[in-house]
Order: structure tokens, then C-alpha cells, then sequence
């Protein structure tokens, strides 16, 4: 029988053994999200299915890409106040605890994303069944927004698989496969494709008990053991995240510890709790970046560019970590270097990636597969996609481009992973110059998941925008910029650290500049970072762009290099480095650092962003801070310097920047960009 509403982002079907399949199908978009407009849908649905009374429920979504991926984040922007908020969060808990309380079984199908309040939706279900593959992916990400469950989550998981595992999932927001899932007590049963709605039907046509924590796992949530493990779940985050800057991991355990095991207390201790984060700055700063994310995601779609194979020439450091990486994302991969020898090790490093990223034994085998060692260059005729990594040597970059362009397809994209070198320098060899691009990566490759792509006025916008999507086919995220020095990253980041330098070299502390770093909200200090990217680079980018920018560079960093104290590749640089680690001195006990350490870096940097946005090195003021947080880590609850600016405000800054120029000259002189950013008007700015 079917009974088909017409109601567009979700149906029931009842079948002949009267079960009802609830169908999840978010019109006009790819993925199922919870907006109050689908809650509300997915609310009289239930009380529609209470009146017929079938056997049991499944619900089960429509979409290839999962369940449901979470909330609907755009609607979090919206809401004006916490009372606004509150009541939006209970109105999803009431329709949850209506989908809890049904006289039948109830079972979610999950496969794909199971996300947030998707998974919430699952956990108020009497059982979950999810398809075991690695594209199955359960968690409780909402940490990452600045929040913590709301819709029940916390309510029904803790008890489900007690509160280690539980606060584990919920505090990391990481996500986990259907059989981790499983193996932690959340999934009742992980299943292959084929036997999913075989698994469903049979739980509800014969329903066993629910599943139970252990013995050990329930003890987990005893009112005597939760001071106690509350206090070490309090220091694993600290070591993780500030409660200044992110306080949604800790709200969620003190709504645990003082409300678990009484389900009405805690649900209305969750929403309460959740009302207070998400109008706050901390998460309207995530919000806004995880959306600034989005639309740099949203890039890619401007093109049907389908590549399937790339070249990749220079199998170094980061030629051999861009080839793993596109071999592990699923694409084919040749990858050519001088000689066999030189390619080795970029094939060795890249097993070890497959290792550690896909675990089982097949799926490493069939990315090592893709992977082909090709010293004679032959791909360079098939590929979709050439990325030229070698060195960092415009003749030697100009003289392979013209051996390559006459082998590669005539649609095929070139590209230069070059960190410095402008386009204009590069192309003129070629015949058809306007299809040269950058596709800069940054080191390390499978970590930074930002991706400059650069371009100037005579690249091909379709060019372009196949390389944007080329670098979405690889799950990494796209940032054009203009082909001038430094592009965005290195440019801004470079000031910053040649202003730690300063810094050490006047005697501060290396560890206590480091210090302040953090406290501001970087996840590396100044310091530490150069020595991991290395001395000589640093020296070398600062070199390159001091002569364009005019910035002067610390002949402290010099000194360093030519002692060849290079970083922690050399295992000592402006820190001692044991078993990779930095060794950090505590500064002399009652030190006082002078009151500028922190600005100095911080509106060195801030400088350089408005410089940038003066020059259009990105399209949109909103890519700045996308690709500032991405790409440098910058404050990420911070919300992007920009936002930054104009939460402290553009006027109070530039005062703070003009003293820094009195005391310490020129590099701390405003740009003129400040302009763009400033609340002034022309006559405040000439009587202030
Ligand atoms: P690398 O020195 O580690 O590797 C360069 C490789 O290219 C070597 O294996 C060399 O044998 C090979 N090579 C040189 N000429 C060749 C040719 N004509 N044909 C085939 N192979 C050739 O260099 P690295 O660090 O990987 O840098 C490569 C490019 O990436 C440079 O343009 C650099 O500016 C850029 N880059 C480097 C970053 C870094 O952190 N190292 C970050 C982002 C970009």
C-alpha cells in the first residue's frame, strides 16, 4: 500500500507488512538538513503515523550522500537572542521526545552522513542500523560550531553507551564508522549495502530489547563517579581548547555532571545551555567560518570538469605528498622526477599514508595501485590535470613547461605549485600562455586543507575554474587569489613571524612570544611554526618577499640559518628539538614581558590583511577570513581577522598600530587599506 503524501521534503510508504518507511528527501538541495520547516514536516508525520498505528517505523533518507547531515547551520545565524534560541531547541527536543515515545519500534537506516541533529534523530529511535563502509560516517560534531547537542543527543547517549565513550565522541566531535558505532553500542547492527532493509525489517517484524550499556558503562554516569570524571574530561579538553575561547566542551560537562541520570533536568539543562552558546561570539564565529567554508567549497561547481588523472612532476617534498594525496582522494596518479631513485620515497611516504588513512588492507593496496611511478613522463599525454612541483627556479620551471605543452591534451590544465615565482615570469614559453595556473599547496599537504589558486588577468577563467575544481575533486579547499607576491598565506603570515624574531632577538623569551600567540588564539606560536617550516624557507620567502613589500628582514634570522640551525629538520633552531619535540625554557621566574608582545605580532599581521584587501589579492573581503583560518589557523573562534577588526573595532587598532609606529618605525606604519575597513568618515580621520 502506498500512502505517498505530498509533502516535499519527506514521505511515508507503508508496505504490505505494515511498516512504515518514513523517506527523508530535502528538496532543491543534495544533503538532508534539519530546518524548522523539516522538523515541523517530520513532526506531523509522526502524529499521522500514531493514527495509523503500523508495526514499526524506519526512516530512511533518499539522498546518495547519507542520513542527515545536521541542522540547518543558516538558520543558527538568524536567531536574534537567547529566548529566540530556546525556544527553537525545544521545539526539536519536543518533536524528538514525540519520536521517542511511539507505541512501536522504531529503527533509523543510517548510511553516509549521520550528523548532529541527524544523529540525535537516530538516538531518539528505539534502534539504529548502518551500512559498514567508510563512507559511513556517525558523530556529534557540534563542538566544532561552538555548541554542544541540543536536540537530546547528550540525553540519550550518555546513558546508551555510557559517559566515556559518549563525552569522547560528543567533546572531539570526531565521527566514526557504522562498525565503531556499532563497537561502542550506538548501532545496533553495521551491515553491508545489500542487507540493510533485510537488517530494518527484521527488527521490527521481531524486536529484540534495546540495546544496554554495561555494567561498567552505566556506572560511567553514578552521581559519585561524575565529579571525578568530570575533572578528567575537563583537563583532556583544556589541553585541547581554552574555555575563554571555546567554552561549549565544558558547558557540556557540567550539564552532565549535574543533571545526568535524570532525563528531564538534563534535557532542559542541554537547551538552556545550547540557547546561551550559540548567540554568543564564539559560536557565531565558528558559524560564520564553517560557512565561509561552504561558499569556498561552492566553488568548485562553476565547472563540469570531471579530472580523473594527474601528472605530477618533481616527486619532492611536496610533488610526492600532492601525488599520495590525489592517489588517496581516488584519483589516477603519475608521477614523474628525474629517476626511479628520486621517486621512491615519495612512493614509501605515500604507502604510509595509506596506512594511516585507510587502514584495511585492500583499499591500500588499490590507492598504492593508482599511484604509478612514471620517471619517463609518459601520463603527461593522458592527464586531465599537470601540476609542475619542482624546484623553485623559473628557468628550470620555464624550460619544462615548454617540453610538456606540446604532449598534453589541448584541454588539459597546467598548473605551477610554485610559492613565489609570479605567472607572468613563467608562461611566455608557452603557445598558449592564458592556460597556466597555480595550484599552491601547502606544506604539509594532507594537513592544510587550504589550496591557494592563482591566477592574474591573462589566465583563462575557465582554466581557472577547473583547477578549483580539480582541487575540490580532492577534498581540498579552494582559494583564488591574484598572482602577486606571496600570494595570501605566505604574505600575511610573514610579517607575523618576522615580528616574533624581533622579538626574540630584544630578548623576550621564545617561549613566552609562543605563549602569547596561543593565548590570542593561533594554534602554533610564531616561533615554533618557523622552525617547523624551516629557517632557510623562512629566510628564503621573507627574502623574496621582503624586496616586494618592503619588509625588512631580521638579521637574527640570518645568523640562525647560517649556523645552520635550521628548525626542527635540523634539530635545532630558535628551540632545541628532542624526539621532534620542541624544548621550550620556562622564561626566568617573575618575568614580565612588556604589554606590546602580543600586538606587535598580531597588528603586523592584521597590516599586511588590509594590505591585501586594498589590492584585491582575493574576490570577496569574506575570502580573506575564510582563507586566513584556514590557511594560517588564524583564531578560528575569532571569526577571521576581519571579523576581528570589526569586533574590536577598525579605529581602536589603528591607534594601537600608530603608537607601535612611533616607538618602533615604519614597518608598523598603517596601510592605507585600514581605509576600507575604518568606521571613520574623511573629516573625523584629518581632526583625529
Ligand atoms: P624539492 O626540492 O623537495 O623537490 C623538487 C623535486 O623536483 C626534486 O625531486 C627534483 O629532482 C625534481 N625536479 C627538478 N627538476 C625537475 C625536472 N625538470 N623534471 C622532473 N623533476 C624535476 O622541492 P619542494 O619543496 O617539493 O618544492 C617544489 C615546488 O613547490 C617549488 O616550486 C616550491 O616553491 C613549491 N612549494 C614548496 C613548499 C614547501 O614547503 N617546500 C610549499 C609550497 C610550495
Amino acid at each position: 500500500m502506498d500512502t505517498q503524501n505530498d509533502k516535499r521534503d519527506l514521505y511515508t510508504v507503508i508496505d504490505d507488512d505494515n511498516i512504515a518507511w518514513l523517506h527523508f528527501d530535502k528538496q532543491d538541495s543534495s544533503t538532508n538538513v534539519l530546518s524548522a520547516s523539516v522538523l515541523e514536516a517530520f513532526y506531523e508525520e509522526l502524529l499521522e503515523l500514531v493514527e495509523r498505528a503500523p508495526r514499526g517505523l524506519v526512516i530512511v533518507s533518499d539522498k546518495p550522500n547519507g542520513f542527515i547531515a545536521g541542522a540547518d547551520v543558516r538558520e543558527f545565524t538568524r536567531l536574534e537572542n537567547h529566548d529566540q534560541a530556546l525556544s527553537a531547541i525545544q521545539r526539536g527536543q519536543a518533536v524528538f521526545d514525540r519520536l521517542a515515545a511511539l507505541p512501536f519500534p522504531s529503527v533509523a537506516l543510517i548510511h553516509g552522513f549521520c550528523l548532529g541533529g541527524g544523529l540525535e534523530m537516530a538516538l531518539a529511535c528505539r534502534y539504529r542500523v548502518a551500512r559498514d563502509d567508510p563512507g559511513t560516517r556517525l558523530g556529534l560534531p557540534e563542538v566544532r560550531l561552538g555548541i554542544h547537542p541540543g536536540f537530546g543527543g547528550s540525553v540519550r547517549l550518555t546513558p546508551l553507551v555510557g559517559a566515556l565513550h559518549a563525552m569522547d565522541l560528543m567533546l572531539s566531535g570526531r565521527t566514526v564508522d557504522g562498525r565503531a558505532a556499532r563497537r561502542m553500542g550506538f548501532v545496533d547492527h553495521a551491515v553491508p549495502e545489500r542487507h540493510l532493509h533485510a537488517a530494518a525489517r527484521a527488527m521490527i517484524m521481531d524486536p529484540p530489547f534495546p540495546h544496554r550499556p554495561s555494567k561498567l558503562q552505566a556506572l560511567s554516569n553514578h552521581p559519585w563517579v561524575r565529579p571525578l570524571l568530570a575533572r578528567v574530561f575537563r583537563h583532556q579538553v583544556s589541553k585541547k581548547a581554552r574555555e575563554d575561547h571555546y567554552p561549549a566542551p565544558y558547558a557540556l560537562i557540567d550539564v552532565w555532571q549535574e543533571h545526568a541520570g535524570d532525563e528531564r533536568a538534563m534535557l532542559h539543562a542541554e537547551a538552556a545551555s545550547v540557547a546561551d552558546l550559540i548567540v554568543g561570539p564564539t559560536a557565531q564565529n565558528l558559524i560564520r567560518v564553517f560557512l565561509l567554508q561552504e561558499t569556498l567549497k561552492a566553488l568548485g561547481q562553476k565547472s563540469d570538469f570531471k579530472p580523473a588523472h594527474v601528472h605530477v612532476i618533481g616527486a619532492g617534498i611536496m610533488g610526492g605528498d600532492i601525488a599520495a594525496w590525489c592517489a588517496l582522494r581516488g584519483m589516477r596518479v603519475t608521477l614523474a622526477d628525474q629517476s626511479p631513485e628520486r621517486i621512491a620515497p615519495a612512493v614509501k611516504r605515500a604507502h604510509r599514508l595509506f596506512k594511516r588513512r585507510l587502514k584495511r588492507p585492500r583499499p591500500i593496496q588499490e590507492a598504492m595501485d593508482r599511484l604509478m611511478p612514471d620517471h619517463k613522463g609518459i601520463g603527461v599525454e593522458h592527464a586531465d590535470v599537470v601540476i609542475e612541483a619542482i624546484f623553485e627556479d623559473a628557468e628550470a620551471k620555464r624550460s619544462l613547461y615548454q617540453q610538456l605543452e606540446p604532449r598534453m591534451r589541448e584541454d588539459a590544465v597546467l598548473a605551477t605549485n610554485t610559492s613565489s615565482i609570479p605567472l607572468a615570469e613563467l608562461r611566455d614559453v608557452l603557445s598558449k600562455p592564458a592556460r597556466l595556473v597555480g595550484i599552491h599547496f601547502f606544506n604539509p599537504v594532507a594537513k592544510m586543507q587550504l589550496v591557494e589558486i592563482v591566477r592574474d588577468d591573462t589566465t583563462d577563467p575557465e582554466v581557472v575554474n577547473r583547477a578549483i575544481r580539480f582541487t575540490r575533486k580532492i577534498d581540498r579547499l579552494p582559494l583564488p587569489v591574484t598572482s602577486t607576491p606571496g600570494f595570501l598565506v605566505n604574505r600575511v603570515l610573514m610579517p607575523y613571524l618576522l615580528e616574533a624574531v624581533e622579538l626574540e632577538n630584544e630578548g623576550i623569551p621564545a617561549a613566552e612570544i609562543d605563549r602569547q600567540a596561543l593565548a590570542f588564539g593561533m594554534p602554533m606560536g610564531p616561533v615554533e611554526l618557523a622552525d617547523t617550516v624551516g629557517l632557510d624557507i623562512c629566510l628564503h620567502v621573507a627574502e623574496n618577499l621582503g624586496k616586494h613589500l618592503d619588509t625588512p628582514v631580521p638579521q637574527r634570522l640570518r645568523d640562525l640559518v647560517r649556523q645552520g640551525r635550521l628548525g626542527r629538520k635540523s634539530g635545532e633552531g630558535f628551540y632545541q628539538y628532542k624526539k621532534g619535540k620542541a624544548v621550550k625554557p620556562a622564561p626566568p621566574k617573575g618575568y614580565q614581558p612588556p604589554d606590546s608582545v602580543s600586538d606587535r605580532m598580531i597588528l603586523r599581521m592584521l597590516n599586511e590583511v588590509v594590505a591585501c584587501l586594498r589590492e584585491h589579492v582575493v574576490e570577496e573581503p569574506d575570502h580573506l577570513d575564510g582563507g586566513m583560518v584556514y590557511g594560517t589557523g588564524f583564531a578560528p573562534f575569532r571569526g577571521g581577522p576581519l571579523r576581528y577588526i570589526e569586533t574590536v573595532g577598525a579605529d581602536t587598532l589603528l591607534q594601537r598600530l600608530g603608537k607601535l609606529e612611533q616607538t618602533l618605525g615604519p614597518r608598523f606604519t598603517p596601510d592605507p587599506g585600514w581605509e576600507l575597513v575604518s568606521g571613520f568618515t574623511d573629516e573625523e580621520k584629518t581632526g583625529g
